[in-house]
């Protein structure tokens, strides 16, 4: 029997950054605010491109020395899809010409790429399914209200991915914890449809923009998702394993340095990038994975062990354990 791995990732950054001094020029905040607060300096923003414009991409580079009928399925872990339907996946499984390939998004927020690199090896698992590209892909200029600057400094444009395998010898997936509370859904809440029959009345521009609950959600995940890795560093410990890396979703430092103080996992061991994308969303993790590849803080097949924190609306989170 072969398990799935990880054995390639890819990441697309729209060309256009905007740092924070250019967002004071069009609202009440500072560089130094945005830095202090949350250590991001910088975000893409995607100007003619969309969700799946920028997924593709990432599709193209993961498929680019393999046969493209190959691919058996692709998940898009995304928020900002530009359609209900259809899906974001469907839409790059269309550009990239993968007939044989099936595809669906998966929608939980921040914690979207954990939860569609869980389905998708649960697939692989199967037995039924050889290949298949995880991506999370994020527009979230498209759902920010520019005038609100509690929320339009925080977040950023991107997309990144990995292709899955049925190549390894030895289960790469050594564990998981998946959660959700949707009794806290409205912590964080995108694009709510208020059409209603009859009377087809227009959006609200509140139920239409990204809005949350700061406070609520920094209580979440200093309480829920610190919980859920203590948990994790048990499964860790039982199995003798060792972590070498955290790759969390990057929200904000700030956030991260209490999660390092709550799980007593040292802080130099959590990854980030967030000072040079803002918050991605779904995309935020494989964006981490892919530039700690590139710097070579990671490397595939060289053992080392890291576990994928996600959490974000729904609320949603979830941790997957995996070795490289
Ligand atoms: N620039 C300048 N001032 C601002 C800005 C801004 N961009 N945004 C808010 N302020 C002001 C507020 O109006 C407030 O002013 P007031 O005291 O006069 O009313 C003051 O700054 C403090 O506001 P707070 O909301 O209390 O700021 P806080 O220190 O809590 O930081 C933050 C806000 C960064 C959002 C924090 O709550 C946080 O990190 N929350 C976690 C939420 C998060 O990261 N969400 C990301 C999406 S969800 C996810 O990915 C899981």
């Amino acid at each position: 029997m072969m398990y799935p791995k990880i054995t390639k990732v890819a990441k697309y950054l729209p060309q256009k950054t905007v740092t924070n001094d250019e967002l004071s020029k069009i609202m009440d905040t500072s560089d130094d605010w945005i830095q202090s607060r949350t250590g991001i300096k910088e975000r893409h923003i995607a100007l003619d491109e969309s969700t799946s414009d920028l997924a593709f991409e990432v599709a193209k580079k993961l498929v680019e020395d393999r046969d493209v009928s190959s691919i058996d399925f692709i998940i898009v872990a995304t928020m900002t899809s530009e359609y209900g339907t259809p899906s974001t996946a469907c839409l790059v499984q269309g550009k990239l010409g993968a007939q044989q390939a099936f595809a669906f998004d998966v929608s939980a927020a921040c914690s979207g790429f954990v939860y569609a690199l869980s389905v998708a090896e649960k697939l692989m698992q199967s037995g039924i399914y050889q290949k298949g590209l995880v991506i999370g892909a994020e527009k979230m200029s498209s759902v920010l209200n520019w005038q609100d600057r509690r929320t339009a400094v925080l977040f950023g444009d991107g997309a990144a991915g990995v292709l899955l395998e049925n190549t390894a010898a030895t289960s790469h997936f050594l564990g998981e914890r998946l959660a959700s509370d949707g009794t806290r859904g409205s912590s964080l809440t995108t694009r709510q449809n208020t059409k209603e029959f009859p009377n087809i009345s227009q959006k609200t521009e509140d139920a239409e923009f990204l809005t949350m609950d700061g406070k609520k959600i920094f209580d979440f995940v200093v309480r829920d998702v610190a919980k859920q890795m203590k948990l994790m560093l048990t499964d860790i410990e039982e199995k003798n394993l060792v972590l070498d890396y955290v790759l969390p979703h990057q929200a904000n430092e700030r956030l991260l340095d209490a999660l390092s103080k709550k799980t007593k996992i040292p802080r130099e061991h959590f990854l980030a990038n967030v000072a040079h994308y803002g918050n991605t969303s779904g995309a935020s993790i494989p964006l981490l994975l892919a530039d700690m590849i590139d710097e070579g803080t990671l490397n595939f097949g060289s053992g080392q062990i890291v576990l994928l924190t996600g959490f974000g609306g729904g609320l949603t989170w979830g941790n997957l354990l995996i070795k490289l």
